[in-house]
């Protein structure tokens, strides 16, 4: 009788230990669901942080630059000047595909914590500038009889 009462009390112990483990492992396995843990959460957190300042995933940024997410770097800024020139309203390109181009380089680079050298614009030099220059560092020298 007493063994019997000992087996039942068991068996709803067990039950109880049961139900909270089942308790447990669905708060686990939601939180995995959610990130995965403390460690999880910064390192996907950071990349969010990324996406958010970028305006776009690493996986659009390497779409639009037509990259591999593991690309040599030379091959991003070639495709990303390529890809600048094309779309440069100068050349009848669109401003938004422009842009575009120049966010998912600059995804890029906080991707991999650089900078890409950007496409510079033309810099007044040659024979004009060095006048220019000329002109403004030398005032006319005053008219001597
Ligand atoms: C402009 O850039 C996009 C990428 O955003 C590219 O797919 C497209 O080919 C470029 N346009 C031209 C005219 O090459
Ligand atoms: C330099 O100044 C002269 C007049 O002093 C002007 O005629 C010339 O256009 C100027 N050159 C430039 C590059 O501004």
């Amino acid at each position: 009788m007493a063994a019997r009462v000992v087996a039942q009390l068991i068996v709803m112990g067990s039950q109880i230990v049961g139900k909270a483990f089942v308790a447990a492992y669905k708060q686990a396995a939601a939180n995995a669901a959610r990130g995965g843990g403390a460690g999880a959460a910064s390192a996907k957190g950071a990349a969010e942080a990324a996406t958010r300042k970028g305006g776009m995933t690493l996986d659009e940024a390497c779409q639009i630059l037509n990259i591999k997410k593991e690309a040599e770097l030379a091959d991003i800024v070639k495709n990303y000047e390529h890809l600048y020139k094309v779309n440069d309203s100068s050349v009848k390109g669109s401003f938004y595909l422009q842009s575009k181009v120049l966010r998912a380089k600059e995804r890029i680079e906080l991707e991999r914590g650089i900078k890409i050298a950007a496409e510079k614009p033309p810099k007044p030099e040659g024979e004009a500038a060095a006048k220019a220059a000329e002109n403004t560092s030398r005032p006319e020298p005053p008219q001597q009889q």
